[in-house]
């Protein structure tokens, strides 16, 4: 059968990492689809020294390999959505199939990829784009198909998470450890979008449209970062039990779908609470199977490519296949997707981790209690520590049952009105998973 011919855009970390999989794998790659799976061009701004790319064509025009008229199917591994959108559109108008692993591009622009794909009978595969080497997309998408899906939860920037494990296991600085992140190749090119929950919004835009079959919405997902995390508050949510992870959660309710990453309680004895380091992870819920969980290595070189490898392989066992039978790009017919609402965070309900620092006066605790109660927020546990600072402030620290956002933030200006309560109430949003 004759080999698919493929070009690669970009060799950095992802394409060095796809590149030398492509190689080493060859035979193995051909016994699971029958057909080579040949690199006949690559363009690049430089060598990686980690490929060994022998006498296959070497060029800088991104452009000029997705019109090459030689190559059945571009691999994206720029980044970003500059150059890349355009690699990825010009390769789907000469008719070629693209893998890629830009999950910035997915979420905002894949819509209109899709459509673009559709109209010219090409597959674009992404498993790569949401926690690397994880098939996560395979696994929603085709291995969850027969369910209707309740809620999915993931840590799904390694960055982030191998920064909260540093801070909490090793008591490292925030900066120091970002740094390390950077150097493995882990961070983004600006690690803001790591450390802001950008990243991760762009996977969890990706991972809710395949869950629940609606559009790819990043513009309307919440976003909190880890920048705020303190010490003091990993301390005393260990001591209730609970691990503080970057979690990103999309959930359906009635009302419409919640979609939100930011710093989350979650119980320390789920699986998922001790995913460290690097690692990603990601929880489905369907209401045949139950909860699910998948994990793996969320970015790196190979862990990556082994993703990249596997849309290749996908596309070419396909490549006779009409393009209706072929799965969704996201998971439902493009013509069944639906149009439930993505709802604003103030709409969203989840529990909360409340810290107030207080004066020591009697009937603080009182006060707070009335304002919660006031408000129907029902109190889990309370937890009053003695004043550790020079201020004299006493931590009180709280976990509520479930309450919608708007209600709570109404508690805490309130709270932050007491004549007791002089610096910003701390606020965590808490998920059971259960
Ligand atoms: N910057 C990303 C992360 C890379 O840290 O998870 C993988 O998408």
């Amino acid at each position: 059968m004759k080999s698919v011919k493929v070009g690669i855009c970009g060799l950095g970390t992802v394409g060095g990492g796809t590149f030398n999989v492509l190689q080493r794998n060859a035979d193995e790659i051909f016994r699971r689809c029958g057909r080579r799976i040949e690199v006949v061009q690559i363009a690049a701004r430089s060598i990686n020294p980690k490929c060994d790319t022998g006498s296959i064509e070497i060029i800088d025009d991104a452009l000029a390999l997705a019109r090459n008229p030689d190559i059945d199917l571009v691999v994206e591994l720029i980044g970003g959505d500059g150059i890349a959108k355009e690699v990825v559109l010009t390769a789907i108008e000469h008719g070629k199939h693209v893998v890629t692993a830009n999950k910035a591009l997915i979420a905002v622009h894949g819509n209109e990829i899709f459509a673009r794909a559709s109209e010219k009978g090409v597959s674009v595969g992404y498993e790569a784009a949401v926690a690397g080497g994880i098939p996560v997309i395979k696994a929603i998408r085709e291995g969850l198909a027969g369910n209707r899906i309740n809620w999915l939860a993931g840590i799904i920037n390694g960055t982030g998470n191998f920064i909260l494990t540093e801070m909490r296991e090793k008591g490292r600085a925030f900066d120091d450890v970002l740094k390390e992140a950077q150097a493995l190749g882990y961070a983004e090119a600006d690690p803001t979008f790591d450390v802001e929950g950008i990243d991760a919004a762009h996977k969890l835009t990706i991972l809710a449209s395949i869950a629940f079959g609606i559009p790819l919405q990043f513009d309307k997902a919440y976003t909190e970062g880890i920048t705020q995390l303190t010490t003091e508050d990993v301390n005393y949510a260990e001591a209730l039990g609970y691990r503080i992870k970057h979690l990103g959660v999309a959930r359906r309710t009635a009302e419409g779908i919640e979609l939100r990453v930011h710093p989350t309680l979650i119980p320390a004895a789920r699986l998922i609470a001790n995913v460290n380091g690097v690692m990603n992870a990601v929880m489905v819920n369907g209401d045949a199977v139950g909860s699910t969980l998948y994990y793996g290595a969320g970015a790196g070189m190979e862990p990556t490519a082994s993703a990249v490898v596997a849309d290749l392989v996908d596309i070419a066992r396909t490549l006779e296949t009409a393009s209706n039978q072929r799965v969704a790009p996201l998971a439902f017919q493009t013509d069944a997707l639906s149009d439930e609402p993505v709802l604003p965070i103030a709409q969203c309900e989840t529990a909360y981790y409340l810290r107030i620092q207080a004066k020591d006066h009697p009937g603080v605790l009182a006060q707070v209690a009335s304002i919660l109660s006031e408000r129907g927020i029902n109190i889990e546990s309370i937890m009053q520590k003695e004043a550790e600072g020079q201020d004299g402030l006493i931590p009180i620290i709280l976990l509520t049952h479930r309450v919608q956002e708007a209600r709570m933030l109404d508690a805490i200006a309130a709270l932050e009105a007491l004549e007791s309560v002089i610096t910003p109430v701390v606020r965590i949003r808490v998920e059971q998973l259960d």
